[in-house]
């Protein structure tokens, strides 16, 4: 099954940019370029930061913007977001039995979790006793099927130093539970840091950030002062099948110097 994700789109009103860039501008040339390549995705995910402020205008106009989309569509809460506005604009999105955003879909390839890592003015994770009762509760329903999860805050460490305060608040507890699933877990995608990032946990689970769509950190690990740059809007092209998990990182707007010929091997 073909999954596209976005992440920390940081939508603001109308007009207004962020750290140099439009969101609006690099989201609508995301969604105008994932139309045109990939139509038939099973399924759209943003992995929060959907507004940057929270604005209800911002919610609104990202409502509008994805309007086009016939698929699933599974939007999750990152710091910058507010759950109040979010949930008024957004109603139907589903939601666990304490009001966070948190769901689940199987599919024939394993069962995908959405979980919701977002803390009132906190700038990291979350992942309190509540939610964690659900994720147990959602993996000791997945029995046998493997599990795919996507969340805003990585629940590893970054080894990035401006996230090193800012990471997920939950002593480990999100990635030991995982870890005795034992169908086993997939893939953990995130946003949150503005890079990509590729890595596998102590205990074997394999994670990956897509970048952002809106403004993005030149990679820098060690600098606890990184600098933002605006660079083309950004998604991800995740294929979940009989193989296995791949993503593809797909950038909008790159330069065209030359075009490769087919390979007919050997
Ligand atoms: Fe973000």
């Amino acid at each position: 099954m073909k999954i596209i994700q976005l992440t920390d789109t940081h939508l603001l009103p109308p007009g207004a940019t962020v750290h140099g860039v439009d969101p609006e501008v690099h989201l609508r040339a995301a969604v105008a370029d994932i139309l045109e390549k990939h139509g038939d995705p099973h399924l759209l995910v943003i992995t929060g930061d959907l507004c940057n402020d929270g604005d209800p205008e911002a919610y609104a106009l990202l409502r509008e913007i994805l309007s086009p989309f016939t698929c699933d569509i599974r939007l999750l809460l990152g710091n910058h977001d507010a759950r109040p506005a979010f949930t008024a604009a957004f109603p139907e999105q589903p939601r666990d039995e304490n009001g966070f955003i948190q769901s689940h879909l199987d599919t024939p390839f394993g069962r995908l979790l959405f979980l919701d890592s977002h803390g009132a003015g906190i700038i990291g994770g979350i992942y309190d006793t509540q939610r964690l009762a659900w994720l147990d509760d959602a993996l000791g329903n997945a029995g046998e099927k493997p599990v795919t999860v996507f969340v805003h805050h990585p629940p590893v460490h970054s080894g990035i130093a401006h996230f090193e305060n800012i990471e997920m608040h939950d002593d480990g507890l999100l990635l030991q539970r995982l870890a005795t699933h034992p169908a086993g877990i997939r893939h953990i995608v995130f946003g949150h840091i503005h890079v990509p990032l590729a890595g596998t946990s102590a205990t074997g689970i394999a994670y990956s950030s897509g970048q952002a769509c809106s403004h993005k950190f030149v990679t820098d690990i060690d600098a606890p002062d990184p600098f933002w740059t605006a660079g083309n809007p950004c998604y991800r092209i995740i294929q979940l099948d009989e193989n296995g998990f791949r993503a593809y990182a797909a950038e909008v707007g790159e330069t065209r110097t030359a075009r490769a010929g087919p390979c007919a091997g050997p």
